[in-house]
């Protein structure tokens, strides 16, 4: 994949199916694997990371289906940076309309010494073979130096420029252990965009971790300066705290489009819809305040913000719960809640009260919402029952 014509259309990588499943008990059998890849495709992803060949038979099958199966995105397969690895991407990516093999290796001093146990130089020249050898399988090659964020400036701009010399075509730069704090990402963007020869030709790539809750707004920093290319997982699976939520960052630019000018592929409005879909397959509820795909994303339950959402819903809502696939936004009721949201619900279950039955209804459900955590459609319509029949 080349650098989009458009300088301000993002390219969307989903890793759903390859870090995300490396997210405790989301792992995810082949035809899990396809589920997934075909809504993933439908949602409008421009790349598909299918899984890691090399990991285990299952995992090969599964990229090898989804290259063979789903048409349209970009299909890629990680692997280290060893002749091994490689050959069993570009073998199971083989029968991909468009496939890509990303390419990654540690740089950080940290790996360097006590994982790798390599010196620079030898990082680079590994590097550099390693791109060598996917190229023969696609012109794609996605070179990834993992841990970027704790890697020295100047080594770091040294290997990803000898990466864009042998064949790289994307450039991503991982905060593999969510280290980063934006201004600080945003920081080694400016510096690659401006040390690294030959970066003009490459798509910059981000890829953040959230072990301090910042992947989104990391890669929102990034994409400030300069960085097309964002990697997500659906509802932020993935390693420890997970990956950049991609409903996150995609209904934070198309929100504040007046403010990074950016846009995507993405029809949000299957958003939801695949949110769900990821929760069935994997077991992984999200949680109820999880943001744009949470239940209590779009519920309100404050009297005075469902008064001004029955006058103006954007009074208390920045985004429609239809744009990201909800159908509507629920006014919950609850101990919070006022007169106004209690009326609109008696109106929706379809009863008729005067003012002062109203009341009477209102003061009963005050006392029970002081009992009860939840107040079901059930529970109003008991008490506008009992209310009709005292009177
Ligand atoms: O977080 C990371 O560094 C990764 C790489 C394999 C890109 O997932
Ligand atoms: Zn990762």
């Amino acid at each position: 994949m080349s650098v989009p014509s458009d300088p301000n259309r993002l390219i969307i990588f989903d890793t759903t199916l390859r870090d995300g499943e490396q997210s405790p008990g989301c792992s995810m059998n082949l035809q899990e694997k396809l589920e997934m890849a075909h809504a993933l495709k439908a949602l409008g992803v421009d790349v598909i990371e299918a899984g890691f060949p090399i990991a285990s038979p299952g995992d090969f099958i599964s990229v090898q289906a989804i290259a063979r199966e789903v048409h349209g995105p970009v299909i890629a397969g990680l692997a280290r940076c060893n002749p091994a690895d490689i050959d069993r991407a570009g073998e199971a990516l083989r029968d991909a309309e468009r496939s890509r093999i990303h390419v990654f290796l540690a740089t950080s001093a940290i790996h360097r010494e006590f994982k790798l146990k390599m010196t620079p130089a030898e990082i680079v020249t590994r590097a550099v073979e390693g791109i060598k050898r996917a190229k023969q399988y696609t012109d794609d090659i996605e070179f990834s130096p993992e841990d970027a964020a704790r890697t020295e400036l100047d080594f770091l701009a040294e290997v990803c420029e000898r990466a864009v010399e042998a064949g790289a075509t994307t450039l991503n730069i991982p905060d593999t252990v969510g280290y980063a704090v934006p201004e600080h990402y945003a920081r080694i963007i400016r510096h690659l965009k401006t040390h690294v020869r030959g970066v003009e030709k490459v798509v910059l790539s981000v890829h953040c971790h959230n072990d301090l809750g910042l992947a989104v707004a990391n890669s929102l920093a990034a994409l400030q300066e300069g960085a097309r290319q964002v990697e997500c997982t659906i509802n932020g699976i993935g390693e420890r705290a997970g990956n950049c939520a991609l409903e996150e960052i995609v209904m934070a630019l198309r929100t504040r489009q007046d403010y990074f000018g950016l846009t995507t592929g993405i029809n949000t409005r299957l958003l939801f819809p695949t949110s769900r879909k990821l929760t069935h397959v994997t077991g992984m509820q999200v949680q109820r305040n999880k943001a744009i795909v949470g239940q209590n994303a779009f519920a309100h339950e404050a009297g005075i913000h469902q008064d001004g959402m029955l006058k103006e819903r954007s009074t208390y809502e920045i985004m429609k719960p239809e744009d990201v696939g909800i159908t509507k936004t629920e006014l919950v009721l609850g101990k919070h809640s006022g007169r106004h949201a209690l009326r609109s619900k008696v109106i929706e279950l379809g009863y008729h009260l005067d003012d002062s039955q109203l009341q009477q209804v209102f003061d009963a459900f005050k006392g029970l919402a002081d009992r009860k955590k939840h107040i079901y459609d059930a529970d109003i319509e008991a008490l506008v029952e009992s209310q009709l029949h005292a009177g």
